[in-house]
């Protein structure tokens, strides 16, 4: 499954339909970033640029031009030059040509020339679309094309008068996700859901964390992919740490261990959290708390309805922990003082979901006019509610203290009600404990 050159067209089409006549977009891919000396992060293309370039080389440009009608456009790719020192130290380029026979770009030019012909197509332009707060380096120059346009035209009004966010488009676009994207997200949680299992597999007492992320890695590569985010495995306390990544830790006998972690295919994310016992085995206070942390988190999966408010499985996730936590004796009051006043939030601190998609904290605005939007097909969201009993939580019985759990699935919104992209992966007490004796 592959997107293609006509999805990214399709794409393309559809942001310039919004733009108007006479408009420009201009949209730079990430900046390949240095880890230490003479050692880079592996590149990975912005996800917006990709989103309508498919185009993956760092050091990329494109421009997309509307005409008067505002019915026609112009896309423009600016990319490295080829080069053949270059491409023997660093690897393929597809250069100009292969930007406009690859890629189908109506027009392509050297990166290095940017500056001088972006001038160009800044005249007799109304609108300028750009991501502006994305990239400061980037913001500025734009800034000075803007200010170098003014100059040539003396003041002529034939550079853009109007700056848009291009962004408030572009995340729209990419929160409506097309069955295609949503077939690349599946099989992102399919390979993800094949680390978990094999992670509940491997799990021993006594064995490092790290040890038990490179399970998790060894499933993404050999699929060809790359965690979509730094995993997490916590063992026992380290588990209360919501974004614990140290994970050089050994796994004790006795305690649970939570992984959150997946990978993303062709820039496609899944996001999967797990919480089982290392030894295979719940103790009574881990099965009652992981029991009231699953019967919230499958609520609030039904409540990813069409129409319901953003917030709805928030809310209903939240009734439920509280109520598990009163049934439990971890909290005195009644349910409703302890949603009113947020009392709950020092068991459970963080929100119950977020969008999806490309990035794992998925563009798309949560509110519309001010209030919380409704689902509408193909929106990606997260569930993930869980609780944190802090290791030095003395108000609370000792028995529960250093326990954290979440479970976490990926679920599309649909007309036929909440499609679960990462069933794959057991998450009931008995199907993980049957899971784990087989092994
Ligand atoms: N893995 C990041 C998150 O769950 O939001
Ligand atoms: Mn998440
Ligand atoms: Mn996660």
């Amino acid at each position: 499954m592959n997107l293609t050159q006509a999805d990214f067209q399709e794409r393309r089409d559809r942001l310039a339909e919004q733009m108007g006549p006479n408009s420009i977009a201009i949209i730079a891919t990430s900046p390949e970033v240095m880890r230490n000396r003479d050692a880079d992060y592996k590149f990975r293309a912005d996800s917006s640029f990709f989103y309508l370039t498919g185009f993956a080389e760092p050091e990329a440009v494109a421009t997309i031009e509307t005409d008067e009608s505002g019915e026609e456009y112009v896309y423009t790719l600016f990319c490295r030059e080829r080069d053949r020192e270059m491409e023997i130290w660093n690897g393929y380029r597809a250069g100009i040509d292969g930007a406009v026979d690859d890629y189908e770009a109506d027009e392509a030019c050297a990166i290095d020339l940017l500056d001088e012909e972006i001038l160009e197509k800044l005249k007799n332009k109304q609108k300028l679309y750009a991501r502006l707060g994305q990239r400061t380096d980037f913001d500025a120059r734009i800034t000075g094309w803007i200010q170098k346009a003014e100059q040539q035209s003396r003041g002529g009004g034939d550079v853009p008068s109007e700056i848009q966010q291009l962004d408030r488009i572009l995340d729209e676009m990419r929160l409506h996700k097309s069955t295609k994207e949503i077939q690349l997200m599946q099989i992102a949680s399919d390979i993800s859901a094949e680390a978990h299992t094999r992670a509940m597999q491997a799990v021993q007492p006594n064995m490092m964390e790290y040890a038990l992320e490179a399970e998790l890695n060894y499933v993404f590569g050999k699929n060809g992919c790359v965690p979509s985010y730094n995993s997490i495995v916590g063992g026992g306390r380290n588990g209360c740490i919501l974004h614990y990544v140290e994970n050089n830790q050994p796994l004790k006998d006795g305690d649970l261990v939570l992984i959150d972690a997946a990978c993303e295919y062709q820039l496609y994310a899944s996001d999967i959290t797990r919480t089982f016992p290392v030894n295979g085995k719940f103790s009574p206070e881990q099965k009652a708390l992981y029991q009231v942390v699953l019967d919230a988190q499958i609520a609030a999966i039904d409540a990813i309805r069409i129409g319901n408010n953003y917030k709805e499985p928030h809310r209903v996730a939240v009734q439920i922990l509280v109520q598990g936590l009163l049934d439990l004796g971890i909290m005195q009051g009644t349910l409703e003082s302890i949603i009113a006043d947020d009392s709950y939030r020092q068991f459970y601190m963080h929100g119950t979901g977020h969008w999806l998609g490309m990035d794992v904290h998925d563009v798309g605005s949560y509110k519309l006019d001010g209030e919380y939007r409704t689902y509408e097909e193909g929106m990606v969201v997260t569930v993930e509610p869980g609780l944190y009993i802090a290791p030095d939580d003395e108000s609370v019985d000792e028995k529960w203290r250093g326990i954290g759990i979440r479970i976490e699935d990926d679920v599309v919104a649909t007309a036929s009600g909440p499609l679960v992209l990462t069933k794959n992966v057991v998450k009931s007490i008995d199907d993980i404990e049957a899971l784990m004796a087989q092994s």
